[in-house]
Formats: C-alpha cells, structure tokens, sequence
C-alpha cells in the first residue's frame, strides 16, 4: 500500500444508544466518554494507575507504572499479581462464591455449569496435577483442546502457577501443532480423546500423536477424556486428567508473579516467514481485558455472556476467559458448531440459557444471513440486549441483518476493532454512550491514541486511506516476539519510522477517519488471508504447498468471498515438465489441509509455469490478486520482471 487505499464505502446512518440502556450503563453518555478520553489522554500513566488499583487484587504495589523505552514497554514493574486469583479467589469471598462462572453446552446436548467456588477447585486440581508432572513457574504448557471447560480450566491452573500456556487451536493440524511448541519448547501438552464439532470426533490426541515424536522438549500429555473413543496411551509419556486428578490436592496457593511475567504465547501468522509467537504478559493484560470487558460489553453481574470464538485465538483468551472472569461474570461456552442436524443451534442457545450478550464475528453473521431469518424468528431471542462483531470489518448489510434479525431493533452492536497483538479491543462503541454507524468501529477506547497516517507519520485528511496506528503505549499491547525481538521491533514498529521521538505501532490495517472522527477499518495492507476471521500467512500455505513433491513453487493470495470474508487462491509452479490436472489438484488441496488445517484449504489451485516477479525477485502478489478476483490490473506494473507472465496467466483462466 503506497498510494492512499480508496474509499467507497460512505454509510450516513447513525444510531443513538437506546435511553433505556444508557440509563444504567458503565458510561451513560457520550459526554461521559469524551471525558474519560480527555483524561486519560493527558495523562495515560495516571489513568491506567488509579483503575488498576480500583479493579485488581495486587499482593504487592508497583514501583513504576510505565516504563517505555520503545519499543520495548513495562506496566506496573515490580507489582505482584496472579490473574487466577482475580479470576477467581477474589470472588469467594463474595456472593458471587455459588454465581455460575461458566456454561458449557456440549454439541450432543449434554452440558455443565461451574459456580465460581467449583471452578476454583477444577482449576487447583489441575494445577497441582501439572505440578505433579514436573511443570514449574516459566514452563511453558502447550494446550490444545476442543472447546470444553477443562480448556479453560487448563488455562486459568497455567496462570495460577506461573507456567506460559501456548494455545494452539483445534482445528489446526499436527504439523501446525509440531511447530508452535517447539518454539515455544513446550514441557507439557494438554489435549484431550477427541470434540464434537458438526456431528463428528474431531480426533485431536491422534494429532498430537503425530506431532511428538518431533517435538523433543515435550515430556508429558495430559489427555482429557470427552468423546471415550479408543486411543492409544504412550506409558509413561501419556495420562489421563481423570486418573491424575484423583491424587491431588485441591489446595494450590497463586503463585505472586511479577507484573511483566510472561502470561501467554500466542502465534499469529505474519506476512512472511514462521507464525510469530505474540508473548502477552499478566498485570498490564488483566487490567486492559479486565476494563474493555467490563466497558465495552456493558457487563452487569446479571448478564449471561457468550462469546463464540475458539479459545485458541485471541478472542477466547481476552473475552471468554480473562476479561469476563476477572469481572465475576458468567461466561457461556459452545463446543459445536451450526450443522445440518441442527441449523439453529446458536440461538437454541440463547433461548436455553437467556443469552444477554452475543459476541461473533461477521463471517459467522454472512453464514447466519445464508441460513435465513426463519432459523433465528423462531426461537425466542428477547434476552439479548447487547451484540458484538470481531475479527474483519462487517459490511453495512450484514450490520444491519444483525441489528434488525438478532437484535430486532432493540440491542447496541459493538463493532470492536483490535488484534492478538493488541491483546484487548482498541476501537469500539461504547454502547451506552457512543452512537453506531453500520460498518464503522466507532471510537478509540480511552487511553488508547490511534491515528490514520501516512508513511511518513503525518495524519491524513479526513475520509483519506492511511495506516491505522498507534501513538502511545497501552497495558495489554503485546511485549515481544517470542525469542527474537528483532522480529518485534521489524514487523511493528519500523514500518512507519518514529519521527521526533513519536513512535506507531503499526500491525498492517488500513483505515480512515470520517468527519465525526470515526475509524473505518478498510482491511490488511499485507499479505495476510483473513478466512472467516482468521488470519492466514500467505507464507505459511505456500509452505505447505512447496512441501508437495510436485510442486516447484506458489504463491497464494485472498479474494473476496461472500460467506468468508476471502477465500485462499494458490497459484502453482508444477517440478519438471508437468501439467496439471483436477486429481492433482484437489491433492494439493487436500496436502495444504493436512499440513495446516483445513482452513488453511486452497478453494482453487491455479498451475502456471510463472509467476509475475520484480527483479529482486518478490512475487507481485497484488497483481496475483486482481487476477484471482477476474478484475482489470490498473495498478502499477513498472517493476514486473517479465510481462508475458501477466498475459500467460489470463490466459489460463
Ligand atoms: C481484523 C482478532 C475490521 C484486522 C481480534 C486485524 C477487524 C485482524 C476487526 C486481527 C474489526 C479484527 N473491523 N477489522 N472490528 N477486528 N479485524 O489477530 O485486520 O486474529 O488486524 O485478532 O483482524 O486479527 P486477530
């Protein structure tokens, strides 16, 4: 992106938030936020002191409350803190002691509810029995589960005894899985026999099988018992959480940790090279979760919420399990997925359990949108009284099939805008005091100082297509690359050079600011896939894709798709004098699923002999783009190697 991104999108409707709901909001009014953002911008250090003070249990006070020597960035140096105990002990001595904490539904029908006293106890157990297996403070544990409350349970006894987790997520293969824990050089896996996910066993443990006999520094899996389908058990090297758990004691004091320990890694795919392990540390996360949750969800202690991600993004970190316990929240979580046998399953939820808050993603709102409004009208929604949207901008339509089919009129949207590195939403309405504009992701949170700017670091004017930055330093923002912060430093902050001292995180979105000052997401200016929310490395498919004996070399891109957001298009270079054929393809397409997961799946594999290259050598993937998406190249192709390869391509379509 070196000329400004165009913008097509000019949506003029605003919606107020309901008086009913400002009422009793967190915050009332849009004067009250602008305050708030005053405040906070004068002095950010001092804002984020006095709520971390107000909002946390801390076993021993800070020295320094920010310390920033970019890019490098410490909040609250020399403060004690565990997020388990915030998350949980601090609660029982309340009454939220026997308030439900979490809801699991299981996707056959079965399910559980932990009161806070109860997952307490599930989460000292299994720490112990992690402590049992030989992990210490600064292990690293890798998790990988299907979405099932010992996912949660795993995390919270991670964090409670000061041992990083790395969750990989379920549907990624054991490849992926091989990968993230060696570097991470994880001790100790969890997993369990198996998922529901549509009516069938995701097999995880057999994933795991695959994937240690290369990963060296794993000693132990713990294997939690879901689907009871047989699998074999390595003696010695393998046990079951049901077994272990029986020997344990269910006292296990937090351990303190220091305000800058590392919490978690979590990988995130870049636009080259290997997925980047993002490391999130403990004070400065819990208190950012702890505050948007509570802010921008509204959080009331009577609200059920549901978040519907996978805990092995993000989301699920921050907003299923951080932010929503350290609120005393009751948080909902689903292990299926819609599915012919039941379409309607999302809001048979809602109505079983009276669902308050819905958090989502778009993709899942263009699926629900395929479905028809006939599934969601005949359940009984009228619990609801707060939606969300995270993971790619929503196009003003699918906003407003949310607002009238979900919400029929009556509920705010929050459209939250942030990323695995941000660890916490950046840019959102506050539902009761910021009024909504389908599309847009409103305004900055306070104490968060985002700009549109261009490569120089000067603001663009209003409705002009910049880079989306950030100014200053905020609690939750991510600390390093794990083991190489050159990689950091590289990715996110030298894209846009400091100028006078000012330094931009920058992490790949283009946007533009309207004349109300709202931010309008325009998508990655990388390349970076975003499939159904989820952000795939170009890098990383065209990996797996070289990894396949016929293929000498390829280059993958996105283009737009209707249900999920962009869908991965591989251009292939076959060895040899080759030629391709539908078998060989649909291989490739199932060789890419294997290695990465099938999200990762190409939706079509086009075999070329060339590929449109600059003299140094890069792929011109923007050009690739155009072609994949069947539109006009009027963008710039001076640095094209050899421009035959652009007519040769078109040619194959
Ligand atoms: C995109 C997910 C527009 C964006 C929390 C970002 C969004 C990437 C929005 C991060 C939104 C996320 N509007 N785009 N509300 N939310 N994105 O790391 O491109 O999985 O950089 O974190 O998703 O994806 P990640």
């Amino acid at each position: 992106m070196t000329a400004p991104i165009e913008s097509v999108l000019q949506e003029q409707r605003l919606f107020a938030p309901p008086p009913h709901f400002a009422q009793t909001a967190h915050i009332k009014s849009m004067a009250e936020y602008q305050e708030l953002y005053a405040r906070a911008q004068a002095d950010p250090a001092k804002f984020w002191e006095e709520l971390a003070s107000q909002e946390l249990h801390w076993f021993d006070r800070w020295h320094t409350t920010l310390d920033w020597q970019p890019p490098q960035v410490q909040w609250f140096a020399g403060g004690k803190i565990n997020i388990s105990y915030n998350c949980l002990d601090r609660h029982l001595s309340t009454w939220r002691r026997n308030k439900a904490a979490l809801i699991w539904e299981g996707e056959p029908g079965d399910s559980r509810t932990y009161t806070y006293a109860q997952l307490h106890r599930e989460v000292c157990l299994f720490a112990n029995v992690l402590k049992q297996l030989g992990v210490k403070k600064g292990d690293v544990v890798g998790i990988y589960m299907p979405m099932l409350p010992e996912a949660v349970i795993a995390m919270l006894a991670c964090a409670r005894i000061g041992a990083p987790h790395s969750v990989v997520f379920g549907g990624f293969s054991g490849e992926a899985l091989r990968e993230r824990l060696n570097d991470g050089r994880a001790k100790v896996v969890v997993t369990a026999d198996g998922g529901w996910r549509k009516d069938a066993i995701v097999p995880l443990k057999e994933q795991v099988d695959a994937a240690l006999p290369q990963v060296p520094t794993v000693e132990n899996v713990l294997v939690v018992q879901r689907t009871g389908q047989r699998i074999p058990m390595e003696p010695g090297r393998d046990h079951w959480w049901h077994d272990l758990k029986q020997s344990v004691s269910a006292d296990c004091p937090p351990e303190p940790m220091d305000a800058e320990d590392i919490l978690f890694i979590l990988y995130t795919s870049g636009s080259t090279g290997k997925p980047k392990g993002v490391v999130h540390t403990t004070g400065g996360y819990n208190l950012y979760t702890h505050i948007t949750t509570k802010w921008v969800f509204d959080l009331q202690d009577t609200d059920v919420y549901w978040c519907t991600a996978d805990v092995g993004w993000i989301t699920g970190h921050s907003y299923i399990v951080y932010g929503p316990l350290s609120n005393g929240a009751t948080t909902l979580i689903y292990e299926g997925a819609p599915r012919p046998s039941n379409p309607g399953c999302m809001w048979q939820i809602i109505e079983k359990y009276g669902v308050n808050i819905f958090y989502t993603a778009p993709t899942a709102i263009r699926s629900f949108i395929k479905q028809g409004e006939h599934l969601p009208k005949s359940y009984d929604l009228s619990s609801l009284r707060l939606l969300g949207t995270v993971g790619e901008p929503i196009n003003p339509e699918a906003w407003m099939w949310y607002y009238r089919i979900i919400g029929q009129e009556r509920c705010p949207i929050v459209d939250t805008w942030w990323q695995t590195e941000t660890g916490g939403i950046m840019i959102s309405a506050l539902p009761g005091a910021i009024p909504t504009k389908p599309g847009s992701a409103t305004l900055p949170f306070p104490g968060i100082i985002a700009d549109v700017v261009d490569l120089e670091g000067n603001p663009v004017g209003e409705n002009e297509g910049g880079y989306l930055v950030i100014k200053h330093p905020w609690p939750s923002m991510m600390r390093t690359v794990y083991n190489d912060p050159d990689r950091f430093r590289r990715s996110y902050w030298e894209h846009i050079p400091p100028k006078e001292g000012q330094y931009f995180y920058f992490a790949g979105d283009g946007a533009r600011r309207d004349k109300d000052g709202y931010f309008w997401v325009m998508g990655r200016v990388d390349d970076v896939i975003n499939v159904a929310g989820h952000r795939l490395g170009t890098m990383e498919i065209e990996s797996a894709l070289v990894s396949h004996p016929a293929v000498a070399e390829a280059a993958v891109v996105g283009r737009p798709d209707e249900i999920k957001g962009e869908e991965i298009c591989a251009f292939v270079i076959l060895e040899g004098f080759q030629t391709g054929s539908e078998e060989l393809a649909q291989e490739l397409k199932q060789h890419v699923a294997k290695e990465i997961g099938a999200i990762a799946r190409p939706a079509e594999i086009r075999f070329t002999d060339a590929l449109p290259k600059t003299r140094s050598g890069k792929i011109m993937r923007r050009l690739l783009r155009s072609l994949a998406a069947k539109q006009e190249i009027t963008s710039d192709t001076s640095t094209l190697e050899d421009r035959s390869v652009l007519d040769r391509l078109r040619e194959g379509i």
